[in-house]
């Protein structure tokens, strides 16, 4: 697989397109220092999920699997002042590390991070009969990805975007005889979107810096 060529034309959209401001190069260095995996999405994705927040003139935000804020960060841009990412992380040392990210990126007033299992938190969230997400953005546990997409759904008000990273996963999902967890939970989550009839949905495979992979991305009616 090409993976240089891949990363050399990330590399090329990035410098044309995103400004130093935009790049959040400290949160990928703290990432790094912090041994985090580095599992964020891509620069050109990080703008694309902003953009996108950003078309829809999105203010409340779901994310579930912060690690440590990359794509929080660029979701806080987009929901503006007043605006609101709630997010979810199941490691504390990821948490921690997204928190001093967030802080140094100046949107901690518009991120509410929450540790735990997002499985075990989002009854709390829903129990506190939040006002509805414009967005969601699920990247944590793949194997949960049909659970987080029900979540979503039910939290989500009509003409919000769900988006759900790494549904492709170098084309194991489409690959019957791959047993890997997230091949399984990727064609678990195509089966859940195509049976609700209140979503529209699609999927783009993608490649770059971070491999082939791919996003699904359902518009609730
Ligand atoms: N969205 C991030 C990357 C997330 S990586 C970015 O693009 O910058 C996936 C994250 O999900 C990891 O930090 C992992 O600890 C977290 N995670 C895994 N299982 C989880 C669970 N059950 N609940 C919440 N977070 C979980
Ligand atoms: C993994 C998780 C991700 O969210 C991602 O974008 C890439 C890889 C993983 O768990 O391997
Ligand atoms: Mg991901």
């Amino acid at each position: 697989m090409p993976q240089q060529d891949w990363t050399r034309v990330d590399d090329y959209i990035a410098a044309a397109l995103i400004s130093k401001d935009e790049s959040q190069q400290a949160t990928l260095a703290a990432n790094a220092r912090e041994n985090l995996p580095a599992i964020d999405v891509s620069p050109p994705q990080g703008k694309l999920l902003q953009l996108l927040a950003s078309a829809i003139g999105a203010r409340r935000i779901l994310e579930i699997g912060t690690l440590g804020g990359y794509s929080t960060i660029w979701l806080a841009r987009a929901v503006g002042d007043g605006g609101r990412v709630v997010t979810f992380e199941l490691d504390s040392r990821h948490a921690e590390v997204a928190k001093a990210n967030i802080a140094r990126e100046g949107v901690s007033g518009r991120v509410d991070l929450r540790v735990g299992p997002a499985l075990e938190m989002l009854p709390l969230l829903e129990s506190e009969g939040p006002e509805p997400f414009d967005l969601a953005f699920i990247d944590a546990d793949k194997p949960s990805n049909a659970a987080y997409f029900a979540y979503a759904l039910k939290l989500s008000r009509p003409g919000a975007l769900i988006i759900v990273d790494n549904v492709v996963r170098e084309g194991t999902v489409a690959d019957p005889s791959s047993a890997d967890g997230g091949a399984l939970g990727a064609r678990a989550l195509f089966e859940a979107v195509a049976a609700e009839k209140r979503v529209e949905a699609t999927a783009v495979q993608t490649v770059g810096a971070k491999g082939w992979d791919g996003f699904l991305i359902a518009r609730v009616k």
